[in-house]
């Protein structure tokens, strides 16, 4: 397979840092993290973000902060999102803190590293679509030249995961969601309609610990957001679903749709496909429907190759 070059984009919780893994674990060239806020705040996410590089042996890999929230407002992590990924965002596992982030702003590494990789470039977001927003709206064109953008987020064919409608990632900021959505700009959409049916078993990464540092840290990070992201003994693989089909996208079906997203009333954060023809802008949103049923066992061996690789390197 070709090595791929991803930009993530993340509030670096615990399904982020199972993206991160995922990538670097296929052998993806991470050209950059930015950061926002979401699962935790953004400076937390940052460091975490640090963190988890480091100990998956990529500390050189660039990482840079966005806004602190939405509008210019701080924006409040949700008792619900702090149960869910720990007080600290991954699982309450405690790792060395490593590395100062990059000095530019989340939008503008964007638009960099768009303008220096063009098409041989995906942008991964797992967040909130903040940052690709205020990317998009400084230099549209120059966002255009990635070759593509894949993002984790919204709910079409089932309900959200934060209110009836909405999933939490465009819930965080129903506002940039719309501009991006509205942008014209091809997305793949990785929502909860594909992600929920991915899941990750306690018997899975009960094989991670036994394989060295970062395998001990992933299977206690995991295990805690197994115990706490629902209660059906297994958690979703919303983000690294998102990262692997950046990589390989024969991995989802999608289908085109002209989308927006609601941000007004009970229904604000909710993403909406517009199917009739009179109301039909441009079908840049290919949203995935179905996805490989396997991706879950095609990440634990992606996963443990990695964690073998990094404790034969860290015995040596
Ligand atoms: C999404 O929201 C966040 O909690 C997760 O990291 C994932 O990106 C799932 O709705
Ligand atoms: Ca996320």
């Amino acid at each position: 397979m070709e090595t791929k070059k991803l930009l993530l984009d993340m509030d670096t919780g615990v399904d982020d840092a199972l993206a991160i893994a995922y990538a670097i674990g296929c052998g993806a060239e991470i050209v950059g993290v930015t950061c926002g806020f979401g699962n935790v705040e953004t400076h937390e996410a940052v460091r975490n973000t640090l963190d988890l590089l480091a100990l998956l042996g990529r500390p050189e890999v660039p990482v840079s902060a966005g806004d602190a929230g939405p509008g210019g407002q701080p924006f409040q992590v949700s008792e619900a999102c702090r149960k869910i990924h720990g007080q600290n965002g991954i699982g309450n596992v405690s790792l060395p803190h490593r590395g100062e982030p990059s000095p530019i702003p989340a939008h503008r590494f964007i638009l960099e590293q768009c303008e220096k990789e063009g098409a041989a470039l995906t942008l991964v977001c797992t967040g909130t679509l903040h940052n690709l927003a205020r990317a998009v709206r400084e230099s549209r064109e120059t966002v255009a030249k990635a070759g593509g953008i894949v993002l984790m987020g919204g709910a079409l064919t089932v309900e959200g995961n934060v209110t009836p409608y909405a999933e939490a990632n465009i819930a965080n900021d129903p506002e940039a969601a719309k501009f991006v959505f509205e942008s014209g700009l091809p997305l793949t959409m990785v929502g909860l309609d594909v992600t929920l049916k991915q899941r990750l078993t306690h018997e899975t990464v009960r094989g991670w610990a036994v394989r060295g540092e970062a395998g001990k840290a992933y299977a206690a990070l995991a295990g805690y957001y197994i115990d706490h992201e629902s209660d059906r003994g297994s958690c979703a693989l919303h983000d690294p679903l998102a990262a692997a089909a950046a990589i390989e996208p024969g991995l989802l079906d999608t289908h085109p749709f002209a989308m927006t997203v609601l941000t007004e009333g009970e229904g604000r954060g909710r993403t909406v496909a517009r199917s009739f023809p009179e109301e039909c802008g441009v079908r840049n949103v290919s949203a995935a429907l179905e996805a490989d049923p396997g991706f879950a066992g095609k990440l634990d061996r992606v996963l443990q190759g990695l964690f073998a690789r990094l404790d034969r390197k860290g015995g040596e």
